[in-house]
C-alpha cells in the first residue's frame, strides 16, 4: 500500500489566504495542516507517501517535510501541472504507486481515526469512509438501499442520506485505468465521486464509518472550527 496526499487545487474558497501559499501549509492550531494527513497515513501503517502539489508550492513542501524521517515515513513529491480535479491529481501518482494499492488522503481532510485494520484487511475494490454531518449538501453523499451504497451524489440539493463521503479512500490499482475512462464534469474537473461510482457499478465499493471527529478544512469557517477542534483535543490530551 502507498499513501497519496493531494495538495494541488486552487483553494479559491480560502483566498486571499491561499494567494501566496498552499491551503495545506496553512496553520491548524499549532501545526501546518499537512501534518494531519501524514499522521493519518502513518497511523494506518503506510510509510511510503507522495505529496502531489502545484509547481509553485512543491519547494515549500520539501522545505517543511524533507525526507519524512521526522514522521517515520519516506516522503516523495510530484507536481500536478493544472488543477484538473482530485481524480486527475491522483493519476499523477501512478508511477510512484507502481502497481500497489493506494491510501488517498485529501490534504485538507483531518482524520483522527486509526484505519490500520481496514488497510490490513483490504483485498481490492475501493473503500470510502463516511461521517454523519449537518450539511451533507456540501459533500459527496451516499445513497443507500438497505445497507448497500447504490450511488454517491456530488453536492446534491436534496441529499438522500445524512452522511458525507470524507476525503480518505482506499483503492486497488485499477483506480488508474478507471480515472482514464472518465470525462471532465460540468466544472471541468475529473471527479473522485465519478471514480467511486465506477466501483459501485462494479459492485466492489465498501464503506466504513469514522468514529472520531473529522473535518474538511477548505472554507474560512471550517478552517477556523478545525483549529478550535484540534486546540480542544490537544489540550485535553496534555491535561491527561
Ligand atoms: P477542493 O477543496 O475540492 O478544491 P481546492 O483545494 O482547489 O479548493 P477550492 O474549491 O476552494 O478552490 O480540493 C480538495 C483537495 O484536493 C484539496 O486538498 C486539494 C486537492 N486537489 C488537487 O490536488 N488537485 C485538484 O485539481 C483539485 C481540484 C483539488
Amino acid at each position: 500500500m502507498k499513501g497519496v496526499i493531494l495538495a494541488g487545487g486552487k483553494g479559491t474558497r480560502l483566498s486571499p489566504l491561499t494567494k501566496a501559499t498552499n491551503k495545506i501549509l496553512l496553520p491548524v492550531y499549532d501545526r501546518p495542516m499537512v501534518y494531519y494527513p501524514i499522521e493519518t497515513i502513518v497511523r494506518a501503517g503506510v510509510h511510503s507517501i507522495i505529496i502531489v502539489s502545484a509547481k509553485e508550492h512543491a519547494g515549500n513542501f520539501i522545505n517543511l517535510l524533507g525526507s519524512g524521517k521526522e514522521f517515520g515515513a519516506k516522503i516523495e513529491y510530484t507536481v500536478q501541472d493544472e488543477p484538473k480535479g482530485v481524480a486527475q491529481a491522483l493519476s499523477v501518482a501512478r508511477d510512484f504507486v507502481d502497481g500497489d494499492d493506494v491510501l488517498l488522503n485529501l490534504g485538507d481532510n483531518i482524520v483522527l481515526d486509526d484505519i490500520s485494520k481496514d488497510v490490513r484487511s483490504f483485498t481490492g475494490g475501493a473503500m470510502v469512509f463516511l461521517k454523519k454531518v449537518k450539511n451533507p449538501s456540501a459533500f459527496g453523499v451516499p445513497v443507500f438501499n438497505g445497507k448497500k451504497i447504490i450511488a454517491i451524489e456530488e453536492k446534491p440539493k436534496n441529499p438522500k442520506s445524512s452522511y458525507a463521503v470524507t476525503g480518505l479512500y482506499l483503492y486497488d490499482n485499477t483506480v488508474f485505468d478507471k480515472i482514464k475512462r472518465l470525462k471532465p464534469s460540468a466544472r471541468g474537473e475529473i471527479e473522485i465521486t465519478d471514480v467511486n461510482n465506477l466501483y459501485i457499478n462494479e459492485g466492489t465499493l465498501r464503506y466504513s464509518f469514522l468514529k472520531k471527529e473529522w473535518s474538511d478544512a477548505g472554507t474560512f469557517d471550517s478552517l477556523f472550527e478545525t483549529s478550535e477542534m484540534m486546540r480542544r483535543i490537544i489540550n485535553a490530551k496534555r491535561r491527561r
